[in-house]
């Protein structure tokens, strides 16, 4: 059952890593990784069109990047409270109007085929149950609407990836659930989504992809 927040927000949520929202935050204001990933978000984001959602939204800042010319308005959903709240500080950073809402990905707050476009950034490594978010992005875009995503994947050797199983049991504990190792690609097209473009960004022990999907008719 979902909550409103004085704000309006639902409350869907049952995560919540406080000290690393707040180191998240912090990491990500520092030149060197907005160097690299605001291109990136700019890229990827600048392409979402009409109604848009956007899962896990984090400290929000994708939402710089909506084009207006393009996109209509988006629904921005986020579980933790501590991004939340970052998140909403940059609100007003948006040139499209962004609506945000307190959820998971693994139960999107949503009627069926309501949105064209869907953006996710560096999220599926730390969700739940990835199977039954990437059902949920079928279930909520309309038919053709198209899937962008950004993440961090697993790694292609097998050094590296023995070296990313070793380590997940810290990045779960340190990192909101990152599993690291996570193949986000194998998982998104086991769930029936057709990948139409594909980039890889950066390689060794942190891989990182970005792509572009359509969901089965
Ligand atoms: C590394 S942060 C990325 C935030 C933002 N998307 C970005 O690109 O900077 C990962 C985000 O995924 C969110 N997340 C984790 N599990 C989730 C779930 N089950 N559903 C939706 N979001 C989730 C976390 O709360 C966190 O904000």
């Amino acid at each position: 059952m979902s909550q409103s927040s004085p704000s309006g927000e639902k409350d869907r949520s049952s995560l919540h890593h406080p000290r690393f929202a707040a180191f998240y935050e912090w990491m990500t204001q520092l030149g060197s990784s907005r160097r690299f990933t605001d291109p990136l978000r700019q890229e990827l984001v600048g392409q979402a069109t009409g109604v848009v959602l956007e899962i896990g939204a984090g400290n929000g800042l994708n939402f710089p990047f909506y084009d207006p010319a393009r996109c209509e308005r988006v629904e921005a959903t986020e579980p933790d409270p501590a991004m939340l709240r970052y998140a909403r500080q940059r609100l007003n950073q948006a040139r499209v109007p962004v609506q945000l809402t307190a959820a998971s990905i693994e139960a999107l707050p949503f009627a069926d085929h309501t949105f064209d476009s869907v953006v996710v950034t560096l999220v599926f490594c730390s969700v739940a149950d990835p199977v039954q978010g990437f059902h949920e992005i079928k279930r909520v875009l309309k038919p053709g609407g198209i899937l962008l995503m950004l993440e961090h994947v697993r790694a292609q050797g097998a050094v590296s990836a023995g070296i990313q199983n070793a380590l997940v049991p810290v990045t779960t504990r340190l990192a909101g659930n990152c599993h690291w190792n996570r193949d986000t690609a194998q998982l998104l097209t086991q769930t029936g989504f057709h990948i139409t473009q594909q980039r890889q960004l950066a390689g060794g022990l942190q891989p990182v992809i970005s792509l572009q999907a359509i969901a089965p008719a």
